[in-house]
């Protein structure tokens, strides 16, 4: 099977799909192929794990897919919507309306309380914020008794629940993580991977994830590989192990990370 059809979900059934995409970076000598004729879709109510060396291309996968960054090349859809081609406005209408975004660093406003931050991407947008769903994420986030609280008075792991609830309380098709459990510390990052695998299982979300953490992608449905901006290989069911196994394959081929 050619890299272009082998990991791909079958159609109609993805949430989010790139086909052939291409992302060069820069021009001359600081010439940087970011994502090399990457085709691989995102099954919808799937969990999925992206990994891969450092400079593999895995935010900028992410981002491009997301609409956060032009391609250079080829196709990105989330839906049925291609986002090439698309005007700045109905970008940011797609982003806004089907696209959650999990940054590294939480991206939390100070001055507002948790809810405050919540409801703050659906409160710019003027969007009605249905109050059953909100109560649903806040309640398995595990944020009910922390509503009124500002980021500075949340640990580490509840300022990245927000991020999340955020992300998810406008009911997004997709919600893009990358490396969400980075900077958190085990149980912090352990209660991040079981809300999300959680509101996969639960909630019916589409989630895809960066991560460097063999544990957490063993939380995913499915860990996709990437290398030198390339889709290498795919584990499906994935555990700790399998998948330490298998980055230590990609390291006995001299693959740095
Ligand atoms: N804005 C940019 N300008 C030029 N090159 C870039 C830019 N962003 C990323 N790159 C390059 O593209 C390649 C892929 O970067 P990317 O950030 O996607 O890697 P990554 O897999 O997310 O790495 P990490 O695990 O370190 O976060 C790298 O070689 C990087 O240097
Ligand atoms: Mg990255």
């Amino acid at each position: 099977m050619s890299s272009s059809t082998a990991y791909a979900a079958p159609t109609g059934l993805a949430a989010a799909r790139a086909t052939g995409l291409n992302k060069v970076y820069g021009e001359g000598e600081t010439r940087v192929v970011a994502l090399d004729d990457v085709s691989v879709s995102f099954g919808r109510g799937e969990f999925t794990a992206i990994m891969g060396p450092s400079g593999s291309g895995k935010s900028t996968l992410m981002h491009c897919m997301a609409g956060l960054d032009d391609v250079s090349s080829g196709s990105a859809t989330i839906g049925d919507t291609e986002l090439v081609g698309l005007k700045d406005k109905q970008l940011t209408r797609l982003r806004r309306d089907k696209i959650g975004f999990i940054f590294q660093a939480f991206n939390l406003l100070p001055t507002l309380t948790a809810l405050e931050n919540i409801t703050l991407p659906m409160d710019i947008a003027g969007t009605k914020v249905d109050r059953a769903w909100l109560d649903r994420v806040v309640e398995t986030v595990g944020l009910s008794g922390r509503l009124s609280h500002r980021p500075a008075q949340l640990s580490g792991g509840q300022q990245q629940r927000v991020a999340c609830a955020r992300a998810l309380a406008s009911k997004p098709e997709i919600i893009f993580a990358d490396e969400p459990t980075g900077n958190l510390d085990s149980r912090s990052g352990a209660e991040i991977l079981s809300f999300l695998r959680n509101s996969v299982r639960e909630l019916g979300q589409t989630v895809v994830m960066v991560t460097h953490d063999p544990v957490a992608a063993s939380y995913a449905d499915r860990v996709v590989f990437l290398a030198d901006g390339r889709i290498v290989d795919e584990l499906h069911g994935p555990t700790a192990d399998g998948v330490l196994d298998r980055m230590r394959r990609f390291d006995a081929k001299g693959r740095t990370s």
